[in-house]
């Protein structure tokens, strides 16, 4: 059984190894905003990259969009956000902290005690200004989801892909919140990214296409890794649904936290659409040339957030295990997720061997993202590739320099072999390919 882990070693561990800082650390950082270092970059990317395979390269029926973040600010009347996207905000009358009204049990202030203002409706959307002249004319908003974007371009994208329905659209990018109350690392923060699917089907076959993308997306997170007991699904109930919504499914990941949103797959119903249609005046339906109807496409939607997917694949994939009378930290991250593949190091810093490592390394680094690194003892940088989930161990000794052979040990095995340089990448192909840590095939090559 993997270790429960807590917060705070996974932002400890976040710190410490690269993956995320505190934003503008040097001034003291800013409250929930959080910045992605060299190891958590290559780690967001891998998430992003892996759901847009899954989303748009594998598959006929998505498409790909990258949008503005700033829009017409008439999108977001019709969308419902400038009325709708609200929390209910108390404020602490002595300590003036604020707080959600539905996240504080009776009328005190968590915080000091104190008596808490009556609840009044606060919007999540930023407001800045467009242009160089100060007038409420040139108020804009930044987006708070990405979907608003695939809806006004539905026209544009069906016009020029010539793809029939059922059809989705797919976007990656960054959303914005002013949460009343972030936290938990960058579960919750005020700037985000989502990864959401716009999937357009004919009205009478939402629920079965509702079904279909909440199971799709339910696997998606345990192909890559998630250990089924730590997922779960929750319907909404009629209460808790948003303004657009029909009907809607959280995946839910058991966070250090507790049992928390992970992604929403929503039916959306032709509201989006038919609200653009009315408050633009363009006509926003789909026309079935074949079956000779006309309809307003109903929407199944798949929203997930980047960000919070990073946390899940970190938290599941922590582990502090014995080795040889020895903690070891690791992290048991998916062979597609992993930031560095490979890292090669050189048994110490030596004028013998480094050229020999570097050639290592520059055969490698065209094929995987792979790291040099010749500091401190063998066994210290095992221990921090490691923490950070890389993958192989490349090992380049003395006896490197005549047998033109390396060491290489697997992260979650701790299996060594000796394999030849020369094919070295094939071993490192066959496990991305999902294939078991075995060096006989490169082996039998080298035999023929
Ligand atoms: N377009 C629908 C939509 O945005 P949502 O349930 O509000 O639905 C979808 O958001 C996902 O986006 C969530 O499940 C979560 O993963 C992520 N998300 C939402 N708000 C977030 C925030 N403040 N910080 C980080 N991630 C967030």
């Amino acid at each position: 059984m993997p270790v429960k882990v807590d917060m705070d070693k996974i932002v400890s561990l976040c710190k410490r190894r690269g993956f995320i800082f505190p934003s503008s650390e040097i001034y003291g950082g800013l409250a929930s905003c959080w910045d992605y270092g060299p190891v958590g970059v290559e780690l967001k990317r891998n998430v992003k990259e892996t759901w847009w395979k899954a989303i748009v390269q594998d598959r006929d029926d998505v498409v790909g969009l990258d949008t503005s973040i700033m829009m017409h600010p008439g999108v977001w009347a019709a969308s419902g956000h400038i009325d709708n996207f609200t929390d209910p905000l108390v404020e602490c009358k002595s300590c003036h902290l604020r707080w959600r009204a539905d996240a504080v049990e009776g009328k005190k202030c968590p915080q000091c005690g104190g008596e808490l203002t009556e609840p009044r409706m606060f919007n999540l959307m930023f407001k800045t200004l467009m242009g160089p002249v100060e007038e409420e004319a040139s108020i804009v908003y930044l987006r708070p989801e990405t979907a608003q974007g695939i809806f006004v371009n539905f026209e544009n994208v069906v016009t020029t892909s010539r793809k029939k329905l059922p059809l989705g659209i797919a976007q990656i990018g960054k959303s914005f919140r002013n949460e009343i109350t972030p936290g938990n690392f960058i579960f919750r923060t005020r700037e985000f990214e989502h990864m959401e699917v716009e999937y357009f089907v004919k009205p009478g076959t939402d629920e079965k296409w509702l079904d279909y993308w909440v199971k799709e997306r339910f696997e998606w997170y345990v192909k890559l890794g998630i250990r089924k007991e730590n997922l779960r699904l929750r319907q909404h109930g009629k209460d808790e649904l948003a303004h657009y919504a029909k009907d809607c499914y959280d995946v839910e990941y058991l966070f250090p936290m507790g049992w928390s949103e992970l992604e929403g797959i929503a039916n959306r119903g032709d509201f989006d659409l038919t609200q653009h249609a009315k408050c633009s005046g363009k006509e926003l339906s789909y026309r079935d040339a074949e079956a000779g109807e006309k309809y307003v496409p109903y929407v199944i939607e798949p929203s997930a957030g980047v960000d919070r997917s990073v946390l899940a694949f970190l938290v599941d994939a922590y582990d502090e295990e014995e080795v040889e009378g020895e903690k070891r930290t690791v992290l048991h991250l998916h062979h597609s997720l992993a930031p560095i593949k490979v890292a090669v190091l050189p048994l110490s810093r030596n004028e013998k061997l480094t050229p020999l490592a570097k050639e290592v390394f520059k055969q490698l680094c065209p094929n995987f993202m792979t790291d040099y690194d010749d500091s401190q003892s063998i066994g210290r940088r095992y221990r921090r590739q490691d923490e950070i989930g890389t993958l192989f161990c490349v090992t380049v000794d003395f006896e490197s320099l005549e047998d033109k052979q390396v060491t290489i040990r697997e992260r979650d095995s701790l299996a060594q072999i000796r394999v030849p340089i020369e094919g070295l990448e094939k071993v490192v192909e066959a496990k991305l390919k999902g294939e078991a840590f075995d060096a006989s095939p490169l082996w039998a090559t080298r035999e023929k």
